[in-house]
C-alpha cells in the first residue's frame, strides 16, 4: 500500500527531534494511515537516530498502533463467556463469510477490519458487536451482514 511521504515528513516536522517524540508520531501516523507504515519507520529511525528495532518494538509493544493496514472501520465480535455463551461465534462465522475475512484481519477492499475480543463490558446486550465505537447490542448472525453493509 503506497503511503505519501510528504505526508510522512510533515507529521515528523511538528514534533522536536527527540527519542521522546517517537510515540507521539507513531501515534499520529496510526491516525494518519490508520496503521504504522514501514516508510514512517524507516524515516524516523534517519530523523530520530533511533534504531529500526527500537521502533519496531515499540510498535507491536503498544495495542493502538498496528504495523499492518488497517481497514476504515473496526468491527470487534465479543468473545466473552456471556456473548459465547449467546452465540458470538456464529456472528464471526457469519462475518468471515459474508465478507470473505478471516479474524484479526482486513477485508480486501480495506472497508474493515475483523477482530476477536474478550469481555467489551455489557454483558446485559450478549451477543455484543462493537463498530468502531457503537455498540449493537443483542446482535444476530441473520442481521449483522445487513448492519455491517450500511458501514461505508
Ligand atoms: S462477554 Fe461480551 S460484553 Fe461481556
Amino acid at each position: 500500500m503506497a503511503v505519501d511521504n510528504k505526508k510522512i515528513d510533515e507529521i515528523i516536522s511538528r514534533y522536536e527531534k527527540t527519542e521522546e517524540s517517537l510515540l507521539a508520531i507513531l501515534q499520529d501516523f496510526q491516525r494518519e494511515f490508520r496503521y504504522v507504515p514501514e516508510e514512517g519507520m524507516k524515516r524516523l529511525g534517519e530523523v530520530l537516530n533511533v534504531s529500526e528495532s527500537k521502533i519496531y518494538a515499540m510498535g507491536t509493544f503498544y495495542k493502538a498502533l498496528s504495523l499492518e493496514p488497517r481497514g476504515k472501520h473496526t468491527v470487534k465480535v465479543c468473545m466473552g463467556t456471556a456473548c459465547h455463551l449467546k452465540g458470538s461465534g456464529q456472528i464471526l462465522e457469519t462475518i468471515e463469510r459474508d465478507f470473505k475475512v478471516k479474524r484479526n484481519h482486513t477485508t480486501k477492499d480495506m472497508l474493515f477490519t475483523l477482530e476477536s475480543v474478550n469481555c467489551v463490558g455489557a454483558c446485559a446486550m450478549a451477543p455484543v458487536v462493537v463498530v468502531d465505537e457503537d455498540y449493537s447490542g443483542h446482535a444476530r448472525p441473520s442481521k449483522i451482514t445487513d448492519l455491517l453493509k450500511k458501514y461505508k
